[in-house]
């Protein structure tokens, strides 16, 4: 994990929030190949969940809604850790800290951090919401919530994406969005922050249909996750027992990615069947029917939810710790770290060189790289030696250095070379593109 934060830094992918600062606490900026990065996986997903199909809808829902909003769907009373605090050195730890010794709130519990006996508070609860104040008054009556998930979003627009797109059950609803939760043992980069991105669907079934929807999508989701490379022995299902399912589950598998390590296989996704716990929670609080009406079979019901939930920063995580690699180069001394992104995810897609700064090369590289950024992510590079310019773009995991060499000027032909192989093809120039794409869908 060291060596990744490292590379991220200093490759421009993910930065400290405010660093020059000292840093925010569990808080991370996107650089500019983070960014490509992370935008790559949401496409990604709103392709697979949203373009390609023609039972699910999009939307984009505010993230500051309705204090009331968070009474019905339970967070205000029920997302809660209970903590202790320090009166010495004022730190704050969660009640089940294993570092703990004793029982917090009598005379012999000792403090993990100052060693001090007896100082450690009883536990208290401790709500994970953000609050903020809407408008000029800081009262009680104004506060709001920064959403901890965006399916809430969801559940109050049914009514409306049902009615606009006149989708038949079953159908989804799905959004990309920022979350926000105060968490008290955030860490391991950007496993787990206090600021996330979550790709959220939730899909509309008739009561009793539900399990058979929540298998499919169990088996949808684990398919995605296969398709970006993640390799299948990282991979896993892990079933909540009785005592890990939330309050608005009825039944509940996570994907799991082993991240190796001391962290090994984490929660990337969650599939929840949330039966009609929202939906009825929301009528009831907002005293609006939420029902759908079946016109063939002339009824009305509250439809069950099936929810796909998967973190966009920890599935970028995953992809990055996948991808990772060290190894020696046969015939060279030094090794190389190569970033085995799957080439539709990668920030860059090719790399253009020109062998030597001289005889008309760097100005056919230069040709080539403007013609072909306009269908792809490309990256011009004519300083150093042409091993170090190859090994730049493996750390970053581009999976194709494009190389103008003296045959270049004489029959219009490059050399590509294959990020993982190591293999190098003569390619027409002019045929540049269609080779690109070709490999990039295949
Ligand atoms: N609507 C259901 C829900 O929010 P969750 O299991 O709490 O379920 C879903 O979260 C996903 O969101 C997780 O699998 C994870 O990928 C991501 N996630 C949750 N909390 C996170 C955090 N603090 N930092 C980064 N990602 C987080």
């Amino acid at each position: 994990m060291e060596k990744l934060v490292s590379l991220c830094k200093r490759r421009g992918f993910i930065f400290q929030s405010s660093e020059i600062y000292g840093g925010t606490g569990s808080v991370w900026d996107y650089g500019p190949l983070g960014v490509e990065l992370k935008k790559n996986l949401k496409d990604r997903w709103w392709h697979a969940m949203v373009r390609a199909r023609n039972d699910i809808e999009g939307l984009d829902a505010a993230i500051l809604m309705h204090p009331r909003v968070w009474e019905a769907s339970g967070h205000v009373a029920g997302f809660v850790d209970p903590l202790v605090d320090c009166k010495n050195c004022k730190k704050r730890f969660r009640a089940d800290d294993p570092r703990i010794k004793g029982t917090p709130g009598t005379p012999d519990a000792q403090c993990p951090s100052c060693g001090m006996k007896g100082t450690l508070s009883e536990p208290r609860l401790f709500n994970l919401m953000f609050k903020t104040f809407m408008g000029p008054v800081e009262d009680s009556a104004s506060i709001v919530y920064l959403r901890p998930e965006t399916a809430q979003g969801i559940y109050v627009n049914f009514l409306n994406v049902q009615q606009t797109t006149r989708q038949k059950i079953p159908f989804g609803i799905a959004q990309i969005g920022k979350a926000f939760r105060n968490e008290i043992t955030p860490g391991n980069f950007i496993f787990r922050t206090r600021e996330f991105e979550q790709m959220e669907m939730q899909f509309f079934v008739e009561p009793g249909t539900d399990m058979k929807w929540f298998e499919y999508w169990k088996q949808q989701r684990m398919d995605w996750h296969r398709g970006l490379g993640l390799a299948e022995n990282r991979l896993q299902f892990h079933q909540h027992t009785k005592e890990e399912l939330a309050h608005y589950a009825r039944a509940a598998f996570d994907v799991q990615f082993d991240f190796g390590g001391t962290l090994g296989f984490q929660e990337i996704e969650g599939v929840h069947n949330r039966g009609d716990f929202d939906l009825t929670q929301h009528q009831q609080y907002s005293g609006k029917k939420l029902e759908y009406f079946d016109q063939p079979n002339n009824r009305r019901y509250v439809p069950y939810v099936v929810e796909t939930s998967v973190g966009a920063d920890r599935t970028t995580l995953a992809v990055l710790v996948n991808g990772y690699r060290e190894e020696a180069v046969e015939g060279e001394a030094e090794g190389r770290t190569v970033l085995g992104l799957d080439p539709s995810i990668a920030p860059i897609k090719a790399g253009v060189f020109p062998l030597v700064k001289k005889d008309g090369m760097p100005e056919m590289a230069v040709r080539i790289a403007d013609d072909l950024r306009e269908g792809f992510p490309i990256f011009y590079d004519d300083s150093g030696a042409i091993g170090r310019r190859y090994r730049r773009q493996d750390e970053v995991g581009t999976p194709f250095g494009i190389t103008v060499d003296g045959e270049s000027l004489t029959n219009a032909t490059v050399t590509v070379r294959d990020r993982d192989t190591l293999k190098q093809e003569r390619v027409e120039a002019g045929q540049l593109k269609e080779y690109l794409t070709r490999k990039l869908a295949s």
